[in-house]
């Protein structure tokens, strides 16, 4: 059975938009594939803990090989133990404000906790990072107020928000991604007619990624 996990990186429950396109998409998918098993995190909500000096320090010794104290080695397998939950989904769907320029800070904490080696990436010094995660597809669902593909940049903002993702993705060896963008959401003449294309086109490419 197929998983996808959902990471909802917007506080704003259902008046967020971009939860609501994520949620239209995800229905469509579901159409297509009612076995789907679907796992949401909402960032705000659950208890994310604090990357403090133990985590640093344990992420640390993994990476030079060294022995982990006991409160090193607690806070390596709290780490371990939210990782696995991302590491064991197929898809994943990300819904995703620009928040000044970049993403939301929840969201940052917990990339900052999966992000580990030996877990999500490994790095030779030769040849330099390589991702461990296989066979994964992500689908990236960005909103923003101001800032648009179409708009100057950086008058309107710079985006460092689907490239911080991307790179971030790419890294940890999830390289098949799709985006679903309603940009700019409050720049605009007509915020709900857009919001309703936005979501017929999560229903379209929901449809174009069919049985997953
Ligand atoms: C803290 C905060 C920072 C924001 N920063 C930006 C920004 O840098 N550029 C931009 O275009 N919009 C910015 N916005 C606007 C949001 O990206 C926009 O309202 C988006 O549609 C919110 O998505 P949501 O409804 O899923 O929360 C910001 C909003 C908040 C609350």
């Amino acid at each position: 059975m197929t998983k996808l996990l959902f990471v909802q990186a917007s506080p704003r429950g259902a008046e967020s938009q971009s939860i609501q396109i994520a949620e239209t998409y995800l229905g469509a998918l579901r159409g297509d594939n009612p076995d789907l098993d679907v796992d949401a995190i909402e960032l705000w909500e659950v208890d994310l803990p604090a990357f403090d000096g133990n985590k640093a320090a344990a992420k640390m010794n993994v990476i030079v090989g060294q022995d982990q104290n006991p409160a090193q080695k607690t806070a390596w397998d709290q780490i371990v133990g939210i990782a696995n939950r991302f590491i064991s989904a197929d898809r994943y769907l990300f819904a995703v404000p620009m928040w000044n320029g970049g993403i939301p800070y929840r969201l940052k904490q917990y990339i900052d906790l999966i992000h580990q080696p030996g877990l999500l990436w490994g790095l030779k010094p030769e040849t330099g990072y390589f991702g461990l995660l296989r066979n994964k597809h992500a689908t990236l669902v960005l909103t923003s107020g101001a800032y648009a593909q179409q708009f100057p940049s950086p008058a309107f903002g710079v985006d460092h928000h689907s490239t911080y993702l991307r790179d971030w993705l790419n890294q940890a060896g999830v390289t098949e991604i799709d985006e679903l963008r309603f940009q700019p959401t409050l720049l605009t003449k007509d915020p709900s007619g857009d919001l309703e294309q936005a979501k017929r086109r999560a229903v379209e490419l929901a449809h174009r990624h069919g049985r997953v």
